[in-house]
């Protein structure tokens, strides 16, 4: 496989692929990190963490169901259909924050600086930028994540977990970490919002090298056999169907900050052909999580390999792809004029009759 082909440069730091295995409960252990690598990921995300001992309970407190597209229990035999969501609640890294330095200095340390991306979530915005320095200083990482959009922040206890929609606050909150940390900073974005370019503009002119979008949504499934929600509460709800919504505001992003703006995304790629659609929507490497935590980490070399088969047909490499879609994106108003193109998709009894048409002609 060349790694010609699927080499990028993204934020800062070159990746020998665009896969990045995201941060999950899968990466909590320094197993699962070194499974990641084996399996080939171009970086992995560690499981992120803060100084707050709330956001670390939190994980106590998990749970996670995966649901067809007609909302019914899959078993989790790390088999998902390509229809399968997941409703989860999660929390942070359930250890010390000194022991996930080490362990993070350590992955480091074994598999070099460009491969394991630290990822801080913020709980004191005042300390973001002190927390961040230490990271830095004490891992040897060349590239830090400034998480700021995990799903969920309104429901962890108050002030334990970003979850920041305000394009100033994220402005001032950036623009203090970039002023502290000396490697390159990524920043993830929450999609919670209506306008997630305003989020990228203000992290991309406060300093971040690459904006990571966009953060998973909050959502209730009733189950009609309990008349309970599934699992008992809202939960932070990811699936497939994710992947187009992520691939607009990429593409809405791209426009707003021009091609040099290192995006990377996250929220819907289950497979190398989404990871493919992602980059043609902008993203120059993809953070795919649900699907190796549900799917088991064979999931990365299989993405791999289909983006690779992908590239070689087109006769593409991963960085020529980046943004063709998105740079073809047009405006409802600039499509072809054709008054009665809608009457073939309307039901039978509800098209206008030929004496009809004629007659309001
Ligand atoms: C169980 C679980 C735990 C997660 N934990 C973290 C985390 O600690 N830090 C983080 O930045 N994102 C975390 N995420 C978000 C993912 O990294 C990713 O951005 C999101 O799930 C959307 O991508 P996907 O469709 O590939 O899952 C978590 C997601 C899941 C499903």
């Amino acid at each position: 496989m060349s790694s010609d082909r699927l080499s990028v440069e993204v934020g800062g730091i070159r990746l020998a692929n665009p896969v990045i295995c995201g941060a999950g409960e899968h990466l909590i252990e320094p197993s699962g990190v070194r499974a990641a690598i084996e399996a080939g990921a171009g970086a992995v995300v560690v499981k992120s963490a803060n100084e707050s001992e709330a956001a670390r309970r939190q994980l106590a407190h998990t749970d996670y169901a995966l649901l067809d597209s007609s909302w019914r229990h899959l078993p989790w035999d790390f088999d998902p259909p390509a229809d399968a969501s997941l409703l989860n609640r999660s929390g942070l890294y359930p250890g010390s924050f000194d022991g996930w330095l080490a362990m993070t200095a350590e992955l480091v340390a074994d598999n070099g600086p460009s491969v394991i991306i630290p990822s801080i979530i913020p709980a004191d915005y005042d300390r973001a930028a002190e927390l961040c320095t230490q990271v830095v200083d004490t891992t040897g990482c060349a590239v830090i994540e400034l998480n700021t959009g995990a799903p969920h922040g309104r429901e962890a206890s108050a002030g334990t977990i970003a979850l920041e929609t305000g394009a100033d606050r994220l402005r001032n909150l950036v623009a203090e970490v970039r002023r502290s940390v000396t490697v390159p900073l990524w920043v993830k974005l929450t999609g919670q919002t209506d306008d997630v370019v305003a989020l990228a503009e203000a992290a991309s002119e406060a300093g971040a090298d690459a904006v990571t979008l966009m953060g998973r949504f909050m959502a209730m499934l009733p189950d009609v056999e309990t008349q309970a929600p599934v699992l008992g509460t809202a939960g932070a709800f990811g699936g497939p169907w994710a992947l187009p919504l992520t691939c607009r505001w990429l593409a809405l992003a791209r426009e707003r900050l021009g091609p040099d703006t290192s995006l990377v995304a996250t929220n819907g790629a289950r497979t190398g052909l989404d990871v493919a659609r992602f980059l043609l929507a902008g993203a120059r490497a993809v953070q795919m999580t649900s699907a190796v935590f549900t799917g088991g980490f064979g999931t990365i070399g299989a993405t791999i390999d289909e983006l690779d088969r992908y590239l070689v047909e087109h006769d593409d490499t991963a960085e020529e792809i980046v943004g063709r879609a998105a740079d073809r994106l047009e405006r409802y108003t600039d499509q072809p004029v054709d008054p009665d193109r809608w009457h073939q998709f309307v039901p039978p009894e509800a098209r206008p009759s030929e004496a009809g048409r004629e007659g309001s002609e």
